[in-house]
């Protein structure tokens, strides 16, 4: 095999592997666990909570040059547009979370804005997929005909 093949080879191995590893990473939770654990595992592997606190806990990669300061300043506007602690934090305490919280996030993940791009790319696994979409809005639709007893 010549220099310029095997090159090539080698590219079309890394780049099979790191697809086949992405899609292993990437997968939605497991379909045994019941909706509210889903819920949990989605927001937990697409780092909602690493922006959207008032002390937002940055990967070590919010470091790096380039992407690293976009993140950065994502985390910073992040709390300022909205802090899902809270409603992340009503939903654990069981109680009705908040309607336009749940409309917002409904936007979010209907339209794929969050988490940001730049986020995604540095952290395999953490974009939502389909069916990752399809399980948050069943979870939103479930906090809305919920009854509150209060
Ligand atoms: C890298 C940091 C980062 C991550 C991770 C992230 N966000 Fe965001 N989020 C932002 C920024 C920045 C904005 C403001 C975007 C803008 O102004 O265009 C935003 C906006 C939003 C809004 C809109 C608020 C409004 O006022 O309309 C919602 C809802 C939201 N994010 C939810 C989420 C959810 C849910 C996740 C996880 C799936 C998530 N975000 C992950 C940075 C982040």
């Amino acid at each position: 095999m010549s220099k310029v093949s095997k090159f090539f080879l080698g590219i079309l191995i890394g780049a099979a592997s790191l697809i086949i590893t992405f899609r292993i990473i990437n997968q939605a939770p497991s379909q045994k666990l019941h909706p509210d654990d889903k819920f949990r595992a989605i927001v937990d592997n697409s780092g909602c909570n690493m922006c959207h606190n008032p002390n937002p806990k940055l990967p070590f990669y919010a470091e790096w040059p380039l992407l690293g300061g976009k993140i950065k300043k994502d985390a910073s506007n992040a709390y300022a547009r909205i802090d899902l602690n809270i409603y992340f934090r009503q939903f654990e305490e069981d109680k009705k979370v908040d309607n336009l919280a749940l409309s917002k996030i409904e936007q979010v993940i209907s339209d794929g804005s969050m988490p940001p791009f730049t986020f995604t790319i540095l952290r395999p696994g953490s974009a939502i997929s389909y069916k990752e979409e399809e399980i948050l809005l069943q979870w939103i639709e479930r906090q809305r005909s919920r009854i509150d007893i209060e």
